[in-house]
């Protein structure tokens, strides 16, 4: 196995270059990667910035070029549950394009010439992930984020959620516009900007990827203030350990 770990923002990986084993940098696209070992496990990380055609560009080229035969999306998204909450993770089970919308050649949400409105995520490695992250928010979690941090974002409770998560090209930060996406898709858990492109590339290359969350906003009018310290204090953290144990597991 070779695991491509994609993140958006430096924020949403960080520590894991530093954690790596024998790290040897390449640059390749305007973008920076980062081979060697993390917890015994072969490893290529990388930032893709933000959004579906980065993202979609990211992950072809760590499957092209870096040769990766897995890869995991870890970063944040908005909520467009009542029941995922700020602190919580979602492991997607299946990504859509939110603002896919070919009507009336094809089918809302359907991506054209594929069929498919959703892509499933790896069953096996999504299984792993969930487990990392079951563990983590149960063992770890308050070793690694102060107490004041803790409760200013409400995390006592946090929880995994396995589910729908969309991506579209859009900072969503309207309660209107993520209840309009709630109707469309009763399903939908949460949104972000880049994991169904990575998804549809790992369909198209047929290999197995999962995508992880850290929900950091309500994708409504705040979700622009909450979301850059919420990176930075909460998101972080998370990340690093929970990829930490996906690649133990993985390895064990
Ligand atoms: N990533 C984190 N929060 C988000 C939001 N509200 N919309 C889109 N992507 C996000």
């Amino acid at each position: 196995m070779r695991l491509g770990i994609i993140s958006a923002l430096h924020e949403e990986q960080q520590g894991l270059v530093e954690a790596m084993q024998g790290p040897q940098k390449r640059s390749h696209g305007m973008r920076d990667f980062t081979l060697g070992t993390l917890w015994n496990i072969d490893a290529v990380c990388v930032l893709s910035r933000l959004g579906k055609v980065a993202a979609a560009m990211t992950a072809s080229i760590l499957v092209e070029k870096y040769a990766v035969t897995h890869i995991v999306f870890t970063g944040v998204a908005g909520s467009a549950d009542p029941h995922v909450n700020v602190g919580d993770i979602v492991v997607a089970e299946a990504l859509l394009q939110h603002d896919m919308d070919a009507r009336p050649l094809f089918p809302r949400f359907e991506v054209p010439l594929t069929g498919l409105q959703r892509f499933a995520t790896d069953l096996e490695l999504s299984t792993q992930l969930a487990g990392a992250a079951k563990d983590f928010l149960r063992d770890e979690l308050a070793k690694v984020i102060q107490a004041s941090e803790r409760q200013e974002f409400a995390l006592q409770h946090a929880q995994v959620h396995r589910g729908l998560i969309a991506s579209g090209d859009q900072f969503i930060s309207s309660a209107m516009h993520v209840k309009q996406l709630k109707a469309d898709i009763p399903d939908l858990l949460a949104v972000e900007m880049e994991g169904a492109a990575v998804a549809q590339v790992c369909f198209e290359l047929g290999v197995p990827f999962t995508v992880m969350r850290t929900i950091s906003d309500n994708a409504n009018e705040e979700a622009a203030v909450d979301f850059m310290r919420f990176v930075q204090t909460v998101a972080s953290p998370y990340a690093f350990a929970v990829i930490q144990r996906l690649c133990q597991r993985l390895a064990g």
